[in-house]
């Protein structure tokens, strides 16, 4: 791990810890273990995100090409395994790909692996943080951006719409975006979602302790804390939380914190839309909505937007 990622680390958890809610962003979880982990949410029963949207994709595939246009590359946002990528990748024929991720190494052996499965497909990998402005190689506009998962839901609103300015402003003129956003539904499935039965994202959030442990000299008496996730209704929010059983003293980063019995860390907001707040969310960030689509139950959504004119210059 590179010195600047362990202070950036080292800088959010002692700030995050001193604060009287105390907190730490979720962009921490994934360390290799909590990749791991996520890749493992991915596939539970309780956990519909991953499956709905991949089979949104190929189901409406020829329709995202025809709105989108043929043969143009597409630029996927934190692309991971790119497994999604793929389906639309044949369904636009597209010709050049963009994977743009934060993880280098990765990203590489993705990308290798790409372009060994898809040999008429120019793999262009760069490895970059989306959420700052992100120079892309040259390419043949108009561009396709891809941001699927419903990773938008992570940020909270007025980052969410900072980051979508920013992607029209990467894409340029005459871009389109395809993106995968979660809906508002029933609690029930939402806190199901987020505390399946086999506790494999009760796992995913105290690996955030353990990476504290492992990579700032922590001493978090993990056992002594508690996974929980909870609807916030008014908020439109999942928040995922740690907390703590007993009164507790640590040590992180060289400092000591203590923490009363019940009090939480606050570790994750995952936010679900409704169509009309997506639409919403889309004008406010410079896109105009294109097209939507959901499955049977509504559980999520598949919206193109496209970039609008007045955004266009700089
Ligand atoms: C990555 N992100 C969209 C996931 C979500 O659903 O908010 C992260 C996650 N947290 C718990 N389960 C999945």
């Amino acid at each position: 791990m590179s010195v600047a990622v362990l202070d950036d680390f080292s800088r959010a958890v002692t700030d995050g810890l001193s604060r009287a809610r105390k907190v730490i962003p979720a962009r921490y979880f994934y360390d290799f273990r909590g990749s791991q982990l996520f890749e493992d949410i991915t596939r539970l029963p309780e956990y519909y995100p991953t499956r709905t949207e991949r089979a949104l994709l190929e189901r409406h595939g020829d329709d995202i090409a025809r709105l989108v246009g043929y043969g143009r590359p597409l630029v996927e946002f934190g692309a991971g395994a790119a497994i999604k990528a793929r389906i639309l990748l044949a369904a636009m024929q597209a010709r050049t790909f963009v994977p743009i991720d934060i993880s280098g190494a990765f990203l590489e052996d993705s990308a290798q692996d790409l372009a060994r499965a898809h040999p008429n497909v120019r793999v262009l990998p760069v490895a970059g943080d989306f959420t700052r402005a992100i120079a892309l190689p040259a390419l043949d506009g108009p561009l396709v951006g891809f941001f699927p998962g419903s990773t938008i839901g992570n940020f909270d609103h007025a980052a969410a719409i900072d980051l979508l300015r920013s992607f029209r402003r990467t894409l340029g003129a005459g871009a389109r975006l395809v993106i995968g956003i979660d809906t508002r539904k029933n609690p029930h499935l939402l806190e199901a979602a987020y505390d399946d039965a086999a506790g494999v994202t009760a796992q995913f959030n105290l690996n955030l302790l353990h990476r504290i442990n492992r990579e700032l000299d922590g001493t978090i008496p993990v056992d002594r804390f508690e996974h929980r996730a909870i609807w916030h209704d008014a908020l439109g929010r999942i928040e995922m939380h740690l907390v703590a059983s007993d009164d507790l003293e640590f040590h992180a980063a060289g400092q000591r914190f203590r923490m009363r019995a019940n009090e939480t860390i606050h570790t994750e907001n995952s936010y679900k839309y409704t169509q009309p707040e997506a639409r919403l969310l889309a004008r406010a960030a410079g896109w105009e909505p294109a097209a939507f689509w959901t499955d049977k139950d509504q559980l999520f959504g598949l919206h193109v937007w496209v970039a609008s004119e007045e955004e266009a210059q700089p």
